[in-house]
């Protein structure tokens, strides 16, 4: 095994034993390790993974984030006579009592219990799968709607504040950075005329007819653990992203990125659509587990949750794109364009369908 790893592993509280450490699953953002203890009665297994901290400046907050969400989501399940090993993340203390080791070269490792008898797919391809996503997705904003989100740490600053992502564009614009606003003109008509729906969603927070809530920020399936044999949604995982927001977000991106009928860098755009199909097998699963937890305008603003995590994807993409690709990484020429594109495309087509998005949500409610 490597020293490295070797020598972060004897600073957490495990079980004595031979041990192993392999490299696990095809996340992107972290390192993650499988850590196999060969005890006397057996072997136990840990999920080990490094803390990108180019993404998160602060990892220590991410960790008390997971530590606050992780207790309270303990407290629920406990209360309704579940698994607390099995249907929430459980960090692995250090010798030190902390939830993390910091390593010489200064990244932060942590460890959680392995939750064994799952596995994790990664394309929501089919109604049904995706319905299941909802539906632990929806389960988990059930779950901590009694928990103050004002307590968490934003980690990534402003990162759905889609007011604050418009002006970014707009600087972008202004810098010119890489000269090629000229091309790209009819995309920024596009996000212009829609400056306004940017405001929507953080003034009904102001207002006070939405509350803050926890959300997860990265709700793809392969961030929720299957019951091998049931099939059925166990655990949600991935928590680093857990931080304040509106229930709008969560759904919102699920939708962006799961009810698209092309991939997210398609050229061809005709073949770019929403599947409503899809939007409505993700509310019915989302809104099964957490309707009975959200407010009337809650779940009316889904469907502009839905379209504003659109909107402020494609507004992100076309301000790299000005930037001169520095942030998302490219394989072809006006790669960050062509995926703007694609979400100013989807944007559209909502806005097409939107008596029937709106249809959709009133009728499962
Ligand atoms: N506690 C756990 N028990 C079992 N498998 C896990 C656990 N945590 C993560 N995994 C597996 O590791 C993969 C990557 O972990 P994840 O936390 O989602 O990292 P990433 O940010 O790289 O997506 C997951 O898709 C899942 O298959
Ligand atoms: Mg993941």
């Amino acid at each position: 095994m490597d020293q490295k790893i070797k020598k972060i592993l004897a600073q957490f509280e495990l079980p004595q034993g031979e041990m192993e450490a392999l490299p696990y699953g095809n996340g992107h953002i972290n390192d993650t390790l499988c850590v196999t203890v060969y005890t006397e009665k057996g072997y136990k297994r840990f999920i080990m993974q490094r803390v990108n901290n180019y993404v998160f400046p602060q990892p220590i907050e991410v960790i008390e984030n997971i530590e606050k969400v992780t207790a309270y989501l303990r407290g629920i399940i406990r209360e309704n006579g579940g698994d607390i090993e099995r249907e929430t993340l459980t960090l692995v203390p250090a010798k030190d009592g902390k939830n993390y080791v910091i390593a010489e070269d200064g990244q932060l490792w942590r460890i959680y219990l392995f939750v064994e008898g799952t596995r994790s797919v990664d394309l929501p391809d089919t109604e049904a799968l995706f319905e299941l996503s909802g539906r632990a997705f929806g389960k988990f904003q059930r779950q901590l709607g009694g928990f103050d989100a004002a307590q968490l740490h934003e980690t990534i600053v402003d990162f759905h504040n889609t007011p604050a992502r418009y002006q970014r564009l707009m600087d972008a614009v202004a810098r010119n950075e890489a000269g090629r606003l000229d091309s790209v003109q009819e995309e920024l008509a596009f996000c212009m005329a829609h400056e306004a729906d940017t405001h929507v969603l953080l003034d009904a927070l102001k207002d006070g007819e939405i509350p803050l809530r926890v959300t997860h920020n990265d709700t793809k399936l392969n961030n929720v653990l299957l019951d091998m044999q049931s099939g059925e949604g166990v655990c949600v995982i991935d928590l680093d992203t857990v931080m304040p927001g509106l229930v709008a977000y969560d759904f919102g991106d699920s939708i962006r990125s799961g009810a698209s009928t092309a991939a997210e860098d398609e050229r061809d755009l005709e073949k770019v659509q929403l599947s409503l199909p899809m939007f409505e097998a993700f509310a019915r699963g989302f809104l099964a587990e957490a309707g009975a937890a959200l407010n009337a305008r809650e779940k009316e603003l889904l469907p502009m949750g839905a379209k504003m995590m659109t909107l402020e994807c494609g507004m992100r993409f076309l301000a790299d794109h000005l930037n001169g690709d520095k942030y998302f990484r490219v394989h072809r020429e006006n790669h960050n364009l062509d995926r703007a594109r694609t979400q100013f495309t989807l944007v559209r087509h909502m806005e097409e369908h939107w008596d029937e998005l709106m249809g959709i949500i009133h009728k499962i409610s």
